[in-house]
């Protein structure tokens, strides 16, 4: 019997790209860089699996050149916002996203991001490379404590979580908003459920773990900047659209909140002239939260094998269901 045709649109871990190309025939786009949308169009024709990443829009038009044979899109993410996963359930085509894997990677990222801009190291790493360090001084590049403040999670899930149970060690205190609030978990890491605009004013830190929806875009705009306090900074490891980037502009910039790190924007990549990258209270990561050698080959791996059950016509380890 002849294997499946499958396309993966970059280069991946070997362990998952091994694991794919014992079960399928793989048409590799083998580069770091994105495949061009035509070239992409032109490759799904007629193949039977399509292994992706988040920078891949899967809309209409890509499963439409793809056609009928298509069975699985495979992500090698855990968010899927690339992906109109309705559109692809409509048409039969299963869905795998590659969660719980990166969780912990994640949420050491964002505490990481957290304590950067918090105590200003990217900014002392610049100040030192410019030759201002000329000697100690009581208030230079003095930053806020992460121990014993109050911390933000909005959307608590597995990396909400996993954000909380790092932060107890710095003796913080949590408070928690998601739309589906589980207060066991909450308990096992000594959050608090807290309403929004109650977590917005309260938090010394808001830290974003929600995914992107039509509910959560923006979710972070001008009027919930309003309602932080000056000396508050923001944290988002999740997607950039849930933050109002002109908005986060004008707070950063008028005083109204202190400092954000961001790990996500839009676009992605950020412009090198883009305003945010030129201040001082904004750090910015090139989305590596997940990055981590260990965690993701398991991502290539879990990909690798959700593609592989969608092409054999058999359960995804890790279904997308909505
Ligand atoms: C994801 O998986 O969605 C992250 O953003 C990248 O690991």
């Amino acid at each position: 019997m002849s294997k499946p045709n499958v396309v993966i649109t970059r280069r991946v871990p070997r362990p998952g790209l091994e694991r794919v190309q014992e079960a399928c025939n793989v048409h590799l786009w083998d580069s770091d860089e994105p495949i061009p949308r035509a070239t992409l169009l032109e490759w799904v024709k007629g193949i039977d699996g399509l292994y992706c990443l988040l920078t891949e829009r899967i809309d209409d038009e890509l499963l439409d050149a793809a056609g009928p044979n298509l069975k699985v899109v495979s992500t090698i993410s855990v968010g899927y916002d690339h992906i109109d996963v309705p559109a692809c359930l409509r048409r039969g085509v299963a869905v795998g996203n590659t969660p719980g894997v990166l969780t912990d990677t994640t949420a050491d990222l964002a505490v990481a991001l957290l304590l950067a801009t918090a105590r200003r190291i990217p900014e002392s790493i610049d100040a030192i490379r410019r030759g201002e360090w000329t000697t100690w001084k009581p208030e230079w590049m003095a930053g806020q404590d992460v121990y014993g403040s109050t911390v933000g999670i909005v959307g608590f899930g597995r990396i909400g979580y996993a954000v909380a149970k790092r932060l107890r060690g710095f003796d913080c205190r949590i408070l928690y908003f998601d739309p589906f609030p589980n207060q066991k978990l909450a308990d096992e890491v000594g959050a608090i459920y807290s309403p929004l605009d109650d977590l917005l004013a309260a938090s010394d830190f808001v830290t974003l773990h929600t995914a992107l929806t039509p509910e959560t875009r923006h979710l972070m705009n001008a009027a919930a900047f309003a309602k932080m306090k000056p000396t508050a900074i923001l944290i988002n490891t999740s997607r950039g659209g849930v933050v109002d980037q002109d908005a986060l502009y004008q707070a950063l910039t008028t005083g109204q909140i202190l400092a954000a790190g961001l790990d996500v924007t839009v676009p992605e990549p950020l412009p090198v002239d883009h305003p945010l990258l030129k201040l001082p209270n904004c750090v910015v990561l090139p989305h590596i939260a997940s990055a981590s050698v260990a965690t993701r080959a398991k991502m290539a791996v879990i990909a690798a094998e959700n593609l592989i059950a969608g092409v054999e016509g058999r359960p995804l380890p890790c279904p997308v269901t909505a």
